[in-house]
Order: C-alpha cells, then sequence, then structure tokens
C-alpha cells in the first residue's frame, strides 16, 4: 500500500493509504475509536469503527496510549469541518511500539516542568508550529540575502577578544589561552566585505546574559550583513526590506499556525514601509513626555483588575476542587487551571510590582544611557510599525561605531524596536572607517590595541565608509508568533540556569 505523509493527505481523497506516525490524543465510543495522529508533517483523525472481524485490532488500538508509535491503513476522506480538510477511514491499526506513562499529558503543565521535557515537548502542537514558524524564518532571510547578492562568509566561533562589550564574554580554555565564545562575528564580517562587498554571516552567538528576561538568552542565532561603501541611510533600508520580507513571507506560509497561536494577524499586515525614523534624543523627549504616563496609567488599572480576577477565580476553583463528590478528573482539571492562573497571577504581581519603576524611570530618563528594556518597551508600544530609533550618545554604545559629523557627542547607529512591545529585533551601524578617531575611541574603552590590529589594518589599506546590523532570531521569531517570551523560540533554549536538556 502507498504510504502518504499526513501533510499531502488532500491529494490522496479517495484512495487508501498508510499513514506513520505517533498517537496524540485519542477516544472511543465503544463502537467507534477515534484516534489523533500526528506524523511530523501535521496531524489527521483517523477513525476505526468495530466489527466482527477486527475485535481483537479495535480493543488494542482503543487502549493505545499516548505517543505510542503507530501505522494506520485508511481511506482518505474529504471532510471540510477537519484541520486539513481530511480524515482517515481506518481500515487497519498497527503498533509500532507501545509509549508507557508519557509524561506530557493534554491537561496543562509547569513552565519548568515542560522545559526539562523539553525533549518531549517538542511533539506538543504549539511547539511545533512555534519551531516551524522558526525554521521558515531563518530559510527567507537565507534567500533574502542570497538573491540581493551578498556573499556568505562563515565568521569564527572562537573569538580572541571582545566584539561587543566585555561584560558578557563566555570565557572558554583554549589550549592553556584564554578565548571567547563570539558574541558577533561583524569585526570579521567587516574584512570580508572589503573583499566582496555584500557579505552576511549567519551563525549561534553567545552572550552572558546575567539577568533572567523575556528577551534574553545566552545563545542565540544572529544574521549580520555588511556592506562596503555605504552610509548609515543605505543600512537602515536593508533592514527594513529584510524586515518587510520575513513578515510577507510568513503571512504567506504560515496564517494557519499564526492563527492557531492566537497571533493578530492585522498586526503583521500592518508591517509595511516606511517605517517609524526617529532620532535617540526624540525618544528621551516621548519617555519623559504625557503619552508614557498614560500608558503607564492604564496598565497599571488593567494589571490590578486581572490580579484581583486571577486572585478570585483561584480561590473559586481551589474551594471547588477540595468540595465533596467531586470526580477525579474535574479536580484534575481544576488544579491544572491553578497552576496556569497562579503563574500568570505571579507575572501580573511583578507587573504591578515594575510599574511604578518603570515610570520613574521614564520620567527621569537622563540623555546619555541607553534605552533600558522597559524604555524601548514602551517606545515600541506607542507606535504601531516598527520604529527605528538612530544617533545614540556614542558613550552608552559599542567602540567601532563610527562618530557623528555633526554632533561629535552621537554615533552614526541605529536600533529597531518592534511594535506592541517586543522591542529591539537589530542593532546596526555605519562603522568609523577613520584610522585615529576608532584609535582614539578604543583608547576610551580601554580596548588593547595589539589585540585589534588586524581590524585595523582594515582603516590602513583602502579604507572606505561601510556599515551593517544584526537581527537576533528568536527575538524576531517572537515578535511575528506573538510570543509571551523568547523561551519558546529556539529549540533548546539556554538562559542563565537553564541548560538541560
Ligand atoms: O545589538 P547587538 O548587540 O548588535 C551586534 O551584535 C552588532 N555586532 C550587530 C552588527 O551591527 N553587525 O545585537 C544584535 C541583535 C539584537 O538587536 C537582538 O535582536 C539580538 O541580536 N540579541 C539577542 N537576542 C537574544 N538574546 C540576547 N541575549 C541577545 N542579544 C542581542
Ligand atoms: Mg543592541
Amino acid at each position: 500500500m502507498e504510504r502518504a505523509l499526513v501533510a499531502d493527505l488532500r491529494k490522496h481523497v479517495g484512495q487508501t493509504v498508510t499513514i506513520q506516525g505517533w498517537l496524540y490524543n485519542s477516544r472511543s465510543s465503544g463502537k467507534l475509536a477515534f484516534l489523533i495522529v500526528r506524523d511530523g508533517t501535521g496531524t489527521v483523525q483517523c477513525v476505526l469503527e468495530k466489527t466482527d472481524a477486527n475485535a481483537e485490532m479495535f480493543a488494542m488500538a482503543e487502549k493505545l496510549s499516548q505517543e505510542s508509535s503507530l501505522e494506520v491503513d485508511g481511506e482518505v476522506r474529504a471532510d471540510e469541518r477537519a484541520e486539513g480538510g481530511v480524515e482517515m477511514t481506518a481500515k487497519a491499526v498497527r503498533l509500532v511500539h507501545a509509549s508507557e506513562g508519557y509524561p506530557i499529558t493534554p491537561k496543562p503543565h509547569g513552565v519548568d516542568f515542560l522545559f526539562r521535557n523539553r525533549h518531549l515537548w517538542f511533539r506538543s502542537k504549539r511547539q511545533w508550529m512555534i519551531l516551524r514558524v522558526r525554521a521558515t524564518i531563518i530559510d527567507e532571510i537565507r534567500s533574502f540575502f542570497n538573491r540581493n547578492g551578498y556573499i556568505l562568509i562563515d565568521t569564527p566561533i572562537f573569538a580572541p577578544s571582545a566584539g561587543e562589550g566585555s561584560q558578557t564574554l563566555f570565557k572558554v580554555d583554549y589550549f592553556g589561552e584564554e578565548v571567547y565564545l563570539a558574541q558577533t562575528g561583524q569585526l570579521y564580517l567587516e574584512s570580508a566585505c572589503m573583499a566582496h562587498r555584500k557579505v552576511y554571516c549567519f551563525g549561534p552567538t553567545f552572550r552572558a546574559e546575567k539577568s533572567k528576561t523575556r528577551r534574553h538568552l545566552t545563545e542565540f542565532w544572529m544574521v549580520e550583513p555588511e556592506i562596503a561603501y555605504c552610509q548609515l541611510d543605505d543600512v537602515i533600508n536593508v533592514a527594513e526590506d529584510l524586515v518587510c520580507s520575513l513578515a510577507q513571507r510568513v503571512l504567506r506560509d504560515h496564517r494557519t499556525e499564526l492563527e492557531a497561536l492566537g497571533r493578530d494577524i492585522s498586526k503583521l499586515e500592518a508591517i509595511k514601509k516606511p517605517f517609524y525614523r526617529i532620532t535617540y534624543s526624540e525618544a528621551a523627549e516621548i519617555l519623559r513626555g504625557p503619552r508614557t504616563r498614560e500608558l503607564l496609567d492604564s496598565d497599571m488599572v488593567r494589571a490590578t483588575a486581572r490580579k484581583a480576577e486571577l486572585e478570585k477565580m483561584i480561590a473559586e476553583k481551589e474551594k471547588e476542587a477540595a468540595g465533596q463528590g467531586v470526580k477525579k478528573w474535574k479536580a484534575e482539571k481544576l488544579a491544572a487551571e491553578v497552576i496556569d492562573h497562579r503563574e500568570e497571577l505571579s507575572e501580573v504581581e511583578t507587573e504591578i510590582d515594575n510599574i511604578p519603576k518603570h515610570k520613574q524611570l521614564s520620567a527621569n530618563f537622563d540623555w546619555g544611557g541607553d534605552l533600558g528594556g522597559s524604555d524601548e518597551t514602551l517606545i515600541a508600544r506607542l507606535h504601531d510599525r516598527p520604529v527605528f530609533v538612530t544617533h545614540y550618545p556614542r558613550d552608552c554604545k559599542a567602540f567601532y561605531m563610527r562618530r557623528h559629523d555633526a554632533d561629535p557627542r552621537l554615533v552614526q547607529n541605529f536600533d529597531l524596536l518592534a511594535p506592541e512591545g517586543y522591542g529591539e529585533v537589530i542593532g546596526g551601524s555605519q562603522r568609523e572607517e577613520r584610522l585615529d578617531v576608532l584609535v582614539h575611541r578604543m583608547q576610551e574603552e580601554g580596548l588593547k590595541q595589539e589585540d585589534y590590529e588586524w581590524y585595523l589594518d582594515l582603516r590602513r589599506y583602502g579604507s572606505v565608509p561601510h556599515g551593517g546590523f544584526g537581527l537576533g532570531v528568536e527575538r524576531t521569531v517572537r515578535w511575528l508568533c506573538g510570543l509571551q517570551h523568547i523561551r519558546e523560540t529556539i529549540p533548546y533554549p539556554r538562559l542563565m540556569g537553564r541548560f538541560y536538556p
């Protein structure tokens, strides 16, 4: 019999095929067994009817436990109500391997439990969808640069010196010498753009981020283009085009997944050129101004109301679960819901604690410091399309950024902030191409010139204006999928205190 993938079943309507997969969920009426089977490409419901001839097989199918691997022969039927538009009338069900006591059941679990079982959690629908969107985003990133004439340059992961500040370096013992895991490929790419003009690198990068946030990982993937003969505006235009392509592509290929993830599609459709462009100084004004205050006040009202609501639901459900004669399944369901409510409650309580701090921080925002996570969130929430924030004070930014000609306090850089509060997804700049200015800036930063001689050579032999940026894959996946937390955007998230499995 012909084997088929669930994703292709629409092409097999009326035919009898074999699918090979795992049991996602099931129920039985005694006469009919409904088996939800996933095969890695999709899920389909297989309905097996009990007959005199198949009693034994029916009994086996009815008792199959979650995540048992199995093969089903069946006829494919069109059914517009079904997910994927098809169902299967099962003729035979064969067990490949019986799974016993699969730990992740359809009821809700706590986040820590799920991450300790990440190797299995992958199989759950939501995680499956997110990682598929991630794969598409990565594919679109590569094709964007490939079709626009960029040459892929793989930059090293063992790096002898810091690329993005010494605070977040991971040290590695390299045969008795100290090297670091790469925080960026940029410095190497700068050398490559002088050879190939338009280049990009795409790989894992590492930062010892000591805070636990919704947007930081210690290991994340970054794509970085670098272009010779180019100025800040040119770089910004490339970033804008890339982000538009990514939004278009996920809308084209993943509407179903995005809807299932609860993403507001209209927000993605709004990702169109031109994005907003404001300067750092304008951003500082916004933070100190009335719109920011009003936004935080309304947050406080919303969070306080939600806190009361959650506390009420928790109390009611705990009371109900403890009541006389409550069925076991019902008590379990209530207990699971209480776990969820408690998780949300602790987040809402943190928010309530933080709002006054954010209010104070933004109201007293001092010109000169970098925008913090909460500042970025506020700016981003006050815009309905992505915002480029340009021209930061040089003291809060990396040593390689080009000093502004008219105002030497500033650099020619930008961050791209995603709307709805997702914050920075891209950081980029024009690079300092003047040897003396660069050397001076490195001295201010206390960087050892001898570690960077090779980098300074690029300013000695045919230096030209050039620039580029870095886009964080996981931040982009989080934004486009509309996820609360960055940890679900990568197969095996690495955070402070989390590296298993
Ligand atoms: O702004 P960053 O630090 O810029 C650079 O690394 C430059 N060398 C890029 C360049 O100009 N070639 O990082 C770039 C992006 C951020 O905007 C963010 O999306 C992501 O990388 N990123 C992180 N993502 C997850 N976890 C972290 N700890 C991240 N740090 C940066
Ligand atoms: Mg940055």
